[in-house]
């Protein structure tokens, strides 16, 4: 009989990948979907063929316990967050709420109807905030700077404590940044790819990012999603940090994605204070040791070769909207 799969933030860039690797190794999958969701057609494309659509909402208890207890789900990945860290800071409460006790209310809706399945948390880097040492490890003490990163320290020690007060099978996958083309739009890398496209074909002459000094370990995600799979088939459970063991600041992002299509960045990019962030995390680089000894996990996609993809990707889209327009281009 096939497995099933629960996977909570399915309209999500990692949902998508995650759900597509599932059905390629024959799970029957279950995607929850709150209804604010937008473009649920579009965002699920093709994955509307075979996923089964579950309505809920992780600050919804009864929701999540009437599916638990109706899907019995052999593997549940809780992937679904207010995950835009500058939102966080201007909805702080409501972001714990979904981020933090959503967490918590998922497991105990587990605990309570499906004690058999299998948790995987969707912990993050955002977690090391300030960071205590470099690179760091799944040893590295938190220290987060932002409500998300807050609420996603709760989420995680609620996954500990379920695993060692219940006995029940609960990892933390703790990634770091991981991007595609299916990256939300409003985070810093998609932002880039987007404007790179929008500013070679004349659509946009500037681009306003914030702090461009940053550093982030950026991986590929359809990479990232096999990682949390392999956390779940293991004999027991446990923390995993995932991570190219690389860095590079926004400011390097910008360079390499500019110059793929022959400009230079210091022509387009302006730096606007509005996008700076009441606290920020300046450094992230992880060490996936662990990772690749127990899981055989390694990435493999390089950081230029990220970057190129996101912005070939984008530049195939902006083309496309602009045909449909019916717009003439005006390539730089
Ligand atoms: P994402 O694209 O922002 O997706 C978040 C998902 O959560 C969306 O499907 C969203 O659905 C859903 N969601 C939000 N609030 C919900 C609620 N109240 N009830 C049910 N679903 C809700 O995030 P991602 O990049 O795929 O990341 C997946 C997870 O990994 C997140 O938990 C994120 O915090 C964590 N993480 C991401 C990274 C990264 O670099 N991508 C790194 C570390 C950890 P709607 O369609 O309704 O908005
Ligand atoms: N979003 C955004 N927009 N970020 C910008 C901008 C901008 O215009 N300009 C500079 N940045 C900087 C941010 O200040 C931050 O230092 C860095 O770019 C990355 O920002 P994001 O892409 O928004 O990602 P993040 O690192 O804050 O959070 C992402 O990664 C976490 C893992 O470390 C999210 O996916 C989180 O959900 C995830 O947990």
């Amino acid at each position: 009989m096939a497995k099933k799969a629960l996977i909570t933030g399915i309209t999500g860039q990692d949902g998508y990948y995650l759900a597509e690797f599932l059905h390629e190794k024959g799970y029957e999958i279950y995607g929850l979907v709150r209804r604010s969701s937008q473009n649920i057609e579009q965002r699920l494309g093709k994955l509307s063929e075979y996923v089964h659509v579950e309505h809920g909402d992780l600050t919804d208890s009864l929701s999540l316990r009437d599916i638990l207890g109706r899907v019995q789900p052999d593997e549940i990945y809780n992937l679904a967050a207010q995950s835009h860290v500058a939102w966080s800071f201007k909805t702080p409460e409501s972001t714990f709420d979904i981020t933090g006790a959503g967490c918590l209310r998922l497991l105990e809706a587990m605990r309570q109807t499906s004690p058999h399945s299998r948790f995987y948390q969707a912990s993050s880097s955002e977690m090391f905030g300030q960071v205590q040492e470099v690179p760091q490890t799944e040893k590295t003490p938190f220290h987060p700077r932002s409500p998300y990163g807050v609420a996603k320290v709760a989420a995680y020690w609620a996954t500990v404590n379920y695993r060692e007060g219940y006995n029940l099978f609960t990892c933390n996958g703790i990634l770091f940044n991981h991007e595609s083309e299916r990256r939300g739009e409003e985070f810093v890398t998609r932002k880039i790819s987007i404007g790179v496209a929008r500013i070679k074909l004349g659509l946009q002459d500037k681009l306003l990012l914030g702090n461009l000094e940053a550093k982030r370990d950026w991986g590929y995600a359809p990479e990232y999603v096999r990682a949390m799979w392999l956390m779940l088939q293991q004999n027991e459970p446990d923390d995993y940090v995932i991570a190219t063991g690389e860095t590079h600041s926004v400011r390097e992002f910008c360079e390499i994605a500019f110059a793929h299509v022959g400009l230079d960045y210091r022509d387009f990019v302006v730096e606007d204070p509005q996008f700076y962030r009441p606290a920020e995390v300046n450094l992230l680089i992880g060490d996936a040791t662990k990772a690749r000894q127990k899981l055989g996990w390694k990435p493999e996609t390089t950081f230029r070769q990220l970057v190129e993809r996101m912005v070939e990707a984008d530049l195939e889209n902006q083309k496309r909207l602009l045909r449909n327009s019916g717009e003439t281009p005006r390539p730089r």
